[in-house]
């Protein structure tokens, strides 16, 4: 039986590939970081639990992450954990630094020192192409990064071609652009968009607050991208790019969930001054909050998939309005006294 080892195996894109893993045969190994609470919510959810093997693992801990691929010596190794909230990289530079760049770098070295022969995916990011220096972006499109995620992020995955180059490590990056899904994580923005609209049809009386409302994403559905991540690492080691090509502005997101929670919603005032009220009811249901801005921001990416779709044959097949319709759906179920979905 072949076997697999998911670090970041509790966040969105873990999940969700350690259900297709497990579907397609594999033996998985998930490693887990310890926490107060087991945060396995959304492995419940997928129901997989019980089909899963966690191990604990601290990727910033040289010796935890040797001993166990050692012990393990997995076919394919998927380095998916990271500090992966940009806005948050610019309170905890180190910490992020430490997860995303030294994090892989130990299992790269562990990989090296052991002679293991795991396979390796690195979890690289448009993030890197920053302030983009030519559209749409591609393998070859310079990286120009503008947060201390973006840096993090660029650092290993030059590493991760440094291994590949200097000992003959199959180690693979896929560089995804912006994916969500109904286990989004709520800081980010398209998951807080739609939590937040259901609660407000749901009874509450928040006003959403949002940044930069004109910042645009090439965003695709998790599940789709995940198969991405399947095929890269099964063939021969290259970077990818993993994207739709189509782009949406966060206004643009926040009006089509608002659409598809059965509001009408209608924008007035510019700048920090804009707000966006619900005319079926007149309520005030989102506003601009000056917090929520970045001291730099990628304000535009968007991804051409035409390498991976030539050479593996992934292309995404789920289109921006199809995710919305898909979170805001799970968000209302949520939050209107159906069971909580394990609180994801
Ligand atoms: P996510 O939901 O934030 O999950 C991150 C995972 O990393 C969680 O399982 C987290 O564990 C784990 N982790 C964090 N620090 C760790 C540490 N020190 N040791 C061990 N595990 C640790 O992220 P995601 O959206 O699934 O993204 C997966 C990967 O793809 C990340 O590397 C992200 O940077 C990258 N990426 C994501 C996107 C996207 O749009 N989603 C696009 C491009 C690249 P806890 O549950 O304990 O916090
Ligand atoms: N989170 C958030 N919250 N973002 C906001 C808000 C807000 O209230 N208001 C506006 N935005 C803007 C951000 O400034 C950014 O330009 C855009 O919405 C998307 O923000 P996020 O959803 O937080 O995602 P991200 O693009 O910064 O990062 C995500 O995608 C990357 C791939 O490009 C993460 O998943 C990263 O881990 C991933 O690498």
């Amino acid at each position: 039986m072949k076997s697999a080892l998911i670090t970041g195996i509790t966040g969105q894109d873990g999940a969700y590939l350690a259900n297709d893993l497990i579907n397609e045969g594999y033996k998985v190994y998930g490693a887990v970081r310890r926490g107060s609470t087991p945060k396995i919510g959304r492995l419940s959810f997928l129901n997989i639990i019980e089909k899963t093997n966690l191990v604990s693992l601290e990727v910033t801990e040289f010796s935890n992450v040797y001993n166990i691929l050692t012990e393990i010596k997995p076919d394919l190794v998927f380095n998916l954990a990271a500090q992966s909230f940009v806005q948050d990289s610019f309170k905890h530079p180190i910490l992020t630094t430490e997860i995303n760049y030294i994090g892989t770098l130990n299992l790269l070295e562990s990989i090296k020192l052991s002679g293991i022969k795991s396979k390796f995916y690195q979890a690289s990011t448009s993030e890197m192409y920053g302030e983009v220096l030519s559209d749409p972006q591609t393998e070859e499109t310079p990286f120009n990064p503008r947060s201390p995620y973006a840096v993090s992020k660029a650092a290993a995955h030059f590493l991760v071609a440094n291994f590949r180059e200097a000992y003959g490590i199959e180690a693979s990056s896929g560089i995804l652009f912006n994916h969500e899904s109904e286990l989004r994580g709520r800081e980010f923005v398209t998951r807080k968009i739609t939590s937040q609209l259901a609660e407000i049809i749901n009874g509450s009386d928040r006003v959403i607050q949002l940044g930069n409302l004109n910042s645009v994403r090439d965003w695709g559905y998790a599940p789709d991208f995940v198969k991405a991540m399947a095929l890269i690492i099964n063939n021969k080691p290259n970077d990818y790019v993993v994207a739709t090509n189509k782009i949406t502005s966060v206004r643009e997101f926040l009006r089509l969930s608002a659409i598809a929670s059965g509001m009408r919603p209608e924008f007035e005032g510019e700048g920090l001054n804009e707000k966006c009220f619900d005319k079926n009811t007149n309520k005030l249901i989102c506003e601009v909050n000056k917090d929520y801005y970045r001291p730099s921001d990628v304000v535009f990416l968007r991804g051409d998939y035409g390498k991976i779709k030539k050479e593996l044959g992934w292309s995404p097949s789920t289109d921006v309005e199809t995710i919305i319709e898909k979170m805001t759906k799970y968000d209302l179920d949520a939050f209107s006294g159906k069971p909580r979905n394990f609180g994801i």
